[in-house]
């Protein structure tokens, strides 16, 4: 069936059934490949995109949940200012290891940004809990995401 989503502020209209994941829509359909798939249980955060700015598992999501919803992924959260910030403080701070699972930790990290300007460690805790890096990058996440709220260039 015919679905017209907005992503990343642009329309765009294809044909899928409303069952299909929207990891799946995003990758396959639209081209979209910076969002990953781990796990494919809502386990590992790999696939986390924005649905009206909260961060999602979009390997869980179905179409049918998300149609008349704006859907940002990482390749337009440098558009937001919260993403913009968390973004150059990756670059800065030379967060990624192998990278498969670093478009969740800035979805999350960019999601939580957007609400909490200054989070505290709990904060930071709180919100990135369920984005599971095997590189174990979590010491180098943490102070990126102090850097993005502090506005501190390194
Ligand atoms: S692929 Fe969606 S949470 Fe792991
Ligand atoms: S950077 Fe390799 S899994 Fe996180």
């Amino acid at each position: 069936m015919v679905t017209t989503l907005t992503v990343n502020g642009e329309q765009k209209s294809f044909d899928a059934p409303p069952d299909m994941p929207l990891l799946w829509v995003l990758r396959d359909i639209l081209g979209l490949t910076g969002t990953k798939f781990g796990c494919g249980i809502a386990q590992c955060g790999a696939c986390t995109v924005h649905v009206d700015g909260k961060p999602v598992r979009s390997c869980v999501l179905p179409l049918s949940a998300v149609r008349d919803r704006s859907i940002t992924t990482v390749e337009g959260v440098g558009a937001t200012p919260a993403g913009a910030k968390v973004q150059k403080a990756w670059l800065d701070l030379e967060v990624v290891q192998c990278g498969y699972c670093q478009s969740g930790q800035i979805m999350s990290a960019a999601a939580l940004l957007a609400v909490t300007p200054s989070p505290d460690d709990a904060d930071i805790d709180a919100a990135m809990a369920g984005n599971i890096c095997r590189c174990g990058t979590y010491v180098r996440i943490r102070a990126a995401i102090k850097q993005a709220a502090s506005g501190r260039q390194s």
